[in-house]
């Protein structure tokens, strides 16, 4: 388990109408209330891209958990979210296919290029870094995704084109 999970405070979460509902049906699926805590942190997840100490305990009234049932079992997974997203996200490939094929060096070489490295963001704060499982672009490894889009990296340009050429951000950074 991650030894702290910051959670700061958002603004106050209850699902909207459709993810409700959408998460009721969800629930029905499942032999317990309290089985569908994965899924339904997916759904808040969805909604504001985090999981804020509000979107916790609004979970926890809809399994009928209470707020450190649902923090404890959270906690074990690495694609919940407890703080919010920056703005820009490169998210580079650590899997086994990409680890053979150079991920170590190319998170290195991200790291140069966006002033931020896993952990701990950019100076300004806009943009963070982060390493993950298998993206399922083993064919192009090592693979990295900017803003959700897959980045070739062929030539070694594509890289510095597509996270300096993020909007305003390489300006921000005085480049
Ligand atoms: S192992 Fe990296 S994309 Fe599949």
């Amino acid at each position: 388990m991650r030894p702290r999970i910051p959670m700061p405070a958002g603004r106050p979460f209850s699902f909207t109408p459709d993810r409700r509902a959408a998460a009721e049906r969800m629930i029905s699926s499942y032999p317990s209330r309290r089985a569908a805590l994965l899924p339904l942190l997916w759904l808040v997840q969805g909604q504001e891209g985090w999981i804020s100490r509000e979107a916790i305990r609004h979970a926890a009234g809809i399994l009928g958990m209470t707020e450190s049932e649902v923090v404890e079992a959270a906690g074990f997974y690495e694609m919940f979210r407890f703080e919010p997203a920056c703005l820009h996200r490169v998210e580079a490939c650590r899997g086994l296919t990409c680890a053979m094929r150079g991920a170590a060096g190319l998170l290195r070489r991200i790291e140069d290029i966006s002033g931020a490295r896993p952990g701990r963001p950019s100076e300004d704060g806009s943009m963070e870094v982060s390493e993950v499982e298998c993206l399922g672009l083993c064919d192009s490894a090592p693979a990295v995704r900017v803003d959700g889009r897959p980045v070739s990296d062929e030539g070694g340009e594509g890289l510095e084109g597509a996270i300096g050429g993020i909007s305003g951000w390489a300006d921000r950074r005085g480049s």
